[in-house]
C-alpha cells in the first residue's frame, strides 16, 4: 500500500512557508516604536565641539514613515541642513540602520543649547535638552605648564643655591675700627646669611697684601680665628697691638668678594708731655710723680724712669747710694797704718 508519507513534507513546507511570510508581513506592518519615547534626555557638549543627539527606533530594521528634527524657539522649528541657523552643520548618522536616525551637529556655539525634538510621528517623539559649555583646557597644555613649571622651579633653585654663597656684612656705618696699643682688636668679617655654605677666607693687610697667621713674623702668635667653632664668622682677633699694626685689613671669601676695614691703632701720647712739673714733698714721707697717656687705654710699648744727674734708671734694683767720702778715709789709714807698721818693723830689724 502506498505508504501517504510524501504527503507530510509538503503540508510541513507549505506551514512553514505560510509561517514566514506571516512573519515578514507582520515585521514590515509593526514599524517603529522610539527607544526613548516620551521622555527628555539631558545632554551636554562643549562649544566649538561636537554633538549627537540619539533617537532610534527599539528596532533598528523598523523605519518610521517620517521624522524630523525640531528646534524650540517660541515653538517647534524643523532642523535643516541646508538652510537656517543649522546650515551645513547638521548630519544624520545612522551606521545603515534605517531605524536609527541620530543627529550631528557640529561647530556648536552658546545658541544651540536648548531643547531639540525627534518626531516620529506615529513612532512617538522624545525631546532632548542640550547644554553647550565652556571647552576643558586642551589636556595637553596641563602637563606641558606643570612640566614648564617644575623646570622653572629647579632651575631658580640652582640659581639661588649658586649665589646664596655668602653675602658679607656690610658695616656702611663702620668706616673704620679703632684700637690702642698694648690692646686687641676685632676685624668684623662674617656672612649675613647664616644658611650660607662655609668658604675658605684669607685676612691680608694692605701695605704688602701678605697674608696674616701666626706664621708671618709680624703677627707671630698675636692672631686668633673663629671659625672653628662658627664657620661662617671670619672675624680676625690681634692681641698685643703696634703702632705697626695701624692700616688696612682685607678679609677675601672665596667667590664671595671682599671687605677692607680700616684699623687705626692709637699709641701713648703723654699728659703734660715736654713740661716741667714742680712737686714738693717731705723728707721722709713718700712722693707720687705722675705720669699717663692721655688715652688710658693706650699702653706704651716701654717706659722708663730716670732721676736727673746722669739721667740714671730708677728701679728697684738700683744699689742704695754708700756714703762716698767714708771709704777713702779708712783706706787711707790702712795705708798709712801698714807704712807706719812697715817703717817701725824695717828700723827694728
Ligand atoms: C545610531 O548611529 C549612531 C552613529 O553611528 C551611533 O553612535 C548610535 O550608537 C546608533 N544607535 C543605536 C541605537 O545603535
Ligand atoms: C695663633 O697663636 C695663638 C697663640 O699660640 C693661638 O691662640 C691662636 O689660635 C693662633 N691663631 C691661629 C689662626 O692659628
Ligand atoms: C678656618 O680658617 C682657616 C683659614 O682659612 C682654615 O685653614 C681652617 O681650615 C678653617 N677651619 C675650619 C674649621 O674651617
Ligand atoms: C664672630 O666671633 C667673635 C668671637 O667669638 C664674636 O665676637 C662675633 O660676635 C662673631 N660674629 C658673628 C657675626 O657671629
Ligand atoms: C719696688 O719695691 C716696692 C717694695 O717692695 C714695691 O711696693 C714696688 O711695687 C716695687 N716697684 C717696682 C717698679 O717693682
Amino acid at each position: 500500500p502506498p505508504v501517504p508519507l510524501p504527503f507530510i513534507p509538503y503540508a510541513l513546507v507549505t506551514v512553514i512557508i505560510l509561517h514566514i511570510i506571516v512573519a515578514v508581513v507582520y515585521c514590515r506592518t509593526k514599524g517603529c516604536s522610539l527607544t526613548d519615547r516620551g521622555q527628555t534626555l539631558s545632554i551636554t557638549a562643549h562649544r566649538g565641539g561636537s554633538v549627537l543627539l540619539p533617537c532610534s527606533c527599539t528596532e533598528l530594521r523598523a523605519k518610521p514613515e517620517t521624522f524630523t528634527w525640531n528646534r524650540y524657539n517660541q515653538n517647534w522649528e524643523r532642523i535643516s541642513s541646508e538652510s537656517g541657523r543649522y546650515r551645513n552643520r547638521v548630519q544624520l548618522v545612522n551606521d545603515h540602520s534605517p531605524g536609527n536616525f541620530s543627529l550631528l551637529i557640529s561647530h556648536l556655539t552658546e545658541e544651540d543649547g536648548g531643547e531639540y525634538e525627534c518626531d516620529a510621528v506615529s513612532s512617538g517623539s522624545m525631546v532632548i535638552r542640550l547644554t553647550v559649555e565652556e571647552p576643558p583646557v586642551p589636556l595637553p597644555f596641563v602637563p606641558y605648564a606643570l612640566v614648564t613649571v617644575i623646570i622653572l622651579h629647579i632651575i631658580v633653585a640652582v640659581v639661588y643655591c649658586r649665589t646664596k654663597g655668602c653675602t658679607l656684612e656690610d658695616h656702611q656705618q663702620l668706616e673704620g675700627v679703632t684700637a690702642y696699643t698694648g690692646g686687641s682688636v676685632l676685624l668684623p668679617c662674617y656672612c649675613t646669611d647664616l644658611q650660607s655654605r662655609p668658604r675658605t677666607f684669607r685676612w691680608k693687610r694692605h701695605n704688602s697684601w701678605e697674608e696674616i697667621s701666626n706664621k708671618s713674623d709680624q703677627y707671630k702668635n698675636r692672631v686668633q680665628l673663629f671659625n672653628d667653632s662658627s664657620p661662617r664668622n671670619f672675624s680676625l682677633l690681634i692681641s698685643h697691638l703696634t703702632k705697626k699694626d695701624d692700616g688696612w685689613y682685607r678679609c677675601t671669601v672665596d667667590g664671595d668678594g671682599s671687605r677692607d676695614i680700616r684699623l687705626t691703632v692709637e699709641g701713648c701720647s703723654l699728659t703734660d708731655s715736654g713740661q716741667t712739673l714742680s712737686i714738693t714733698a717731705h723728707r721722709g714721707g713718700s712722693v707720687l710723680l705722675p705720669c699717663s697717656c692721655t688715652e688710658l687705654r693706650a699702653k706704651p710699648e716701654t717706659f722708663t724712669w730716670k732721676k736727673h744727674k746722669g739721667w740714671e734708671e730708677i728701679s728697684n734694683k738700683s744699689e742704695p747710694p754708700v756714703p762716698l767720702p767714708f771709704v777713702p778715709y779708712a783706706l787711707v789709714t790702712v795705708i798709712i797704718l801698714h807704712i807706719i807698721v812697715a817703717v817701725v818693723y824695717c828700723r827694728t830689724k
